[in-house]
């Protein structure tokens, strides 16, 4: 049977960016840039994405569209068969756990959509009312739970149907959707009063705030934002079409990826310092702080109808990519269909979601490293898991892989001439600049 494949450069694109644009940019890097220095972080988030992430990301690309392969048989085959493997199988993995938690965040969104449908955020409701109606609702337990469930069945049929029927088709509609929306609410967000402390917030460089831990910050905020080290990138490379360009391909990825995180930034915190709030990250952001703002704000039941929609689509877009690493696995290795590999991981997320989504409840006596379960795996995956997905990857493409390869891959036969002329540098960057910089970034930020 011919293997699914992406159908148009657009599709293949919106796919990736969808991969991308995720939680991460919505609700971790506004707070990230202004807790850290603004504008400085800014500069070395930039650098650290161009220079270290990218030619990681093209590293995932390269082993992906060379095999045309799952990432347990790409490592396989392009290794002649060798324990690398078994890396491939590590990413495969990662995602798996990444989606379980990934799909409680993805299921309160949806209980936080239906709640601005029915006009929740609209009474100026005070903050701690809001906190209280969060608090209620996520240490409950039917809840949070049917939300998961939820979510997980939307992304698990999506990917049941398959790339370009379903994962294309869904990113191509709802991928400019999301900009579209999230450009409003920052044109909207910007003409508040009192919004520009919002903007200084983001903006304004304090290169004090430079250190080894802000560094390792950004460069885990970018491995997370770009979803590298999880074999996503790897998959969806091997369903893009041989005539296309890595390097474009990649760029165009990135750069959206980061234009998404500083629109979202410029939509979320001129609104919240308009009212004279201070920032959160994480679910105190989107969830606490954010249904305050609007429920102040003029037409803020409108606007929260929006954001919520944002925030689930940003959401699904990314989890499908995750779920498609093992059902690619599970159909091209152990002859599983669509249906069947898709059942199956979604029984396996359900149950590890299911903890996760009760580690804020019933389960919340259950503390590893001082967290609940939840923030266990958001620490292990985002932290650890990630990096050494990461540098496995590149490690593989720059010592294993023949060089010849890489460039034959990476100019498409020797014909993009563009490629062919910074070949030399990435091959440079790949080989020593990204391992040397993820192991020195990774220790720093230990200490
Ligand atoms: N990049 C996504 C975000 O920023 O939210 C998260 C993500 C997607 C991580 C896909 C891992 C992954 F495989």
């Amino acid at each position: 049977m011919k293997r699914d494949s992406f159908g148009s450069r657009f599709g293949a694109l919106v796919a990736m960016a969808g991969s991308a644009v995720g939680l991460g940019n919505l609700w971790r890097f506004p707070y990230l840039v202004g807790e850290n220095g603004g504008a400085a972080f800014i500069i070395i988030y930039v650098i650290l994405c161009f220079f270290i992430c990218l030619p990681i990301f093209m590293s995932e690309f390269i082993v992906g569209r060379r095999s045309q392969k799952n990432a347990y048989s790409a490592f396989r085959d392009l290794s002649g068969g060798s324990a690398w493997r078994w890396v491939g199988l590590f990413t495969i993995i990662v995602p798996l756990i990444v989606l379980s938690y990934y799909s409680v965040i993805g299921g309160w969104s949806i209980d936080y959509l239906l709640k601005s449908l029915t006009f929740s955020f609209t009474g100026g409701e005070s903050q701690s009312a809001i906190n209280t109606m969060f608090t209620d609702f996520v240490t409950s337990t039917g809840g949070p739970l049917l939300a998961h469930t939820a979510f997980l069945l939307v992304t698990t049929l999506i990917v049941i149907i398959g790339i370009k029927d379903g994962i294309e088709k869904f990113s191509k509609v709802m991928m400019p959707l999301l900009f579209f929306i999230v450009i409003g609410i920052a044109i909207y967000s910007m003409t508040l009063p009192g919004a520009k402390a919002g903007l200084d917030y983001l903006f304004n460089p304090d290169f004090s705030k430079i250190n080894g831990k802000t560094i390792a910050a950004a460069l885990g905020q970018a491995f997370f934002s770009l979803s590298l080290g999880f074999g996503t990138i790897m998959t969806y490379a091997s369903y893009v079409d041989k005539k296309e360009n890595t390097l474009f391909q990649s760029v165009a990825t990135a750069s959206s990826d980061l234009v998404f995180a500083l629109v979202a930034g410029t939509a979320i915190m001129p609104a919240v310092f308009a009212f004279g709030i201070s920032p959160q990250s994480g679910p105190g952001l989107v969830f606490e702080t954010l249904p305050y703002v609007f429920g102040q704000m003029p037409a803020g039941g409108f606007i929260a109808i929006l954001f919520f929609v944002a925030l689930l689509v940003a959401a699904i877009t990314s989890s499908i990519s995750m779920l498609e690493v093992a059902v690619a696995y599970l159909v091209e290795e152990k002859k599983f269909s669509r249906i069947g590999a898709g059942a199956l991981l979604f029984a396996i997320c359900w149950v590890v979601g299911a903890v996760c989504t009760l580690s804020f409840g019933p389960l919340s006596h259950i503390k590893i490293d001082g967290g609940n379960i939840f923030d266990f795996f958001d620490n292990l995956s985002s932290n650890v898991l990630m990096t050494l997905g990461s540098l496995l990857t590149v490690l593989f493409v720059g010592w294993r892989l023949k060089k010849t390869d890489v460039y034959d891959e990476f100019t498409n036969g020797g014909t993009l001439s563009t490629n062919a002329k910074i070949f030399g540098v990435l091959w440079f960057l790949i080989r020593y600049i990204c391992p040397l910089a993820i192991l020195i970034i990774f220790i720093s930020g230990l200490f």
